[in-house]
């Protein structure tokens, strides 16, 4: 299972590279703008400061969402560095534009599906990654960890190879959660990757070891 790191935040990017376990990154435009990261330019000079970071896959996303503007947009993304997937909504033209980059071998992320059908199409039409968003399916009462099930099960009848990221991965829970279910990636804030290194009987257990050290080594 792959680690991703959801953020545009520099310093938690570094953070959970130290750590050793990050696989990749996934941006979005509204985490540019968290970032106070705005224009063209600097948004593209951010995505090279990232891939600067990391060892590969750094998801960009395009603004644009009719097919010419999105595939010109892709492969102006896919040219910042060779880790860049370009991310791609779940839309008509957004599928035409997978097709397109994934024909000339350029990596893709389909983003902001919600439902089985949406997966299978964005399979079909040759993305590397799906990104299927289980935390604003809970938000609205509705199981997203039932959405990761049905499309591993899908995949796996018919051995697709694009990868399932699990995307709006909010907690520990929901990654455990993922790596039960069996989806390849899971993308979520470095809250969520560190969470999973707390456990009350670990603190009391250290604690414990080193006292007793202490007593028979003074
Ligand atoms: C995925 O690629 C998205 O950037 C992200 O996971 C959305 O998460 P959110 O629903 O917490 O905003």
């Amino acid at each position: 299972m792959k680690f991703f790191i959801d953020t545009a935040n520099l310093d938690h990017i570094k953070e959970a590279y130290d750590l050793g376990v990050l696989d990749g990154v996934t941006t979005n435009p509204s985490l540019m703008a968290k970032e106070g990261i705005t224009g063209e330019e600097n948004i593209r000079a951010h995505y090279k400061k990232i891939c600067d970071i990391v060892d590969d896959k750094v998801s960009a996303e395009v603004i644009s969402t009719e097919y010419d503007a999105m595939l010109k947009e892709g492969l102006e993304l896919a040219a910042i560095d060779p880790k860049i997937v370009v991310k791609i909504p779940m839309i008509k033209d957004g599928i035409k534009t997978i097709k397109a980059l994934s024909d000339k071998g350029i990596r893709t992320n389909c983003t902001l599906i919600f439902s089985p059908g949406q997966a299978i199409l964005a399979a079909k039409a040759g993305a590397s990654y799906i990104s299927p968003f289980i935390g604003r399916l809970d938000d609205i009462g509705f199981d997203g960890m039932n959405l990761i099930e049905q499309i591993v099960g899908i995949y796996d009848n018919f051995g697709f190879e694009t990868e399932i990221l699990a995307a709006s991965v909010r907690n520990p829970l929901h990654l455990i959660k993922c790596a039960e279910v069996g989806a390849d990636v899971v993308t979520c804030p470095l809250s969520a990757i560190t969470g999973l290194l707390n456990h009350p009987l670990t603190d009391k257990g250290l604690a414990q070891f080193l006292a007793d050290y202490a007593k028979g080594n003074s």
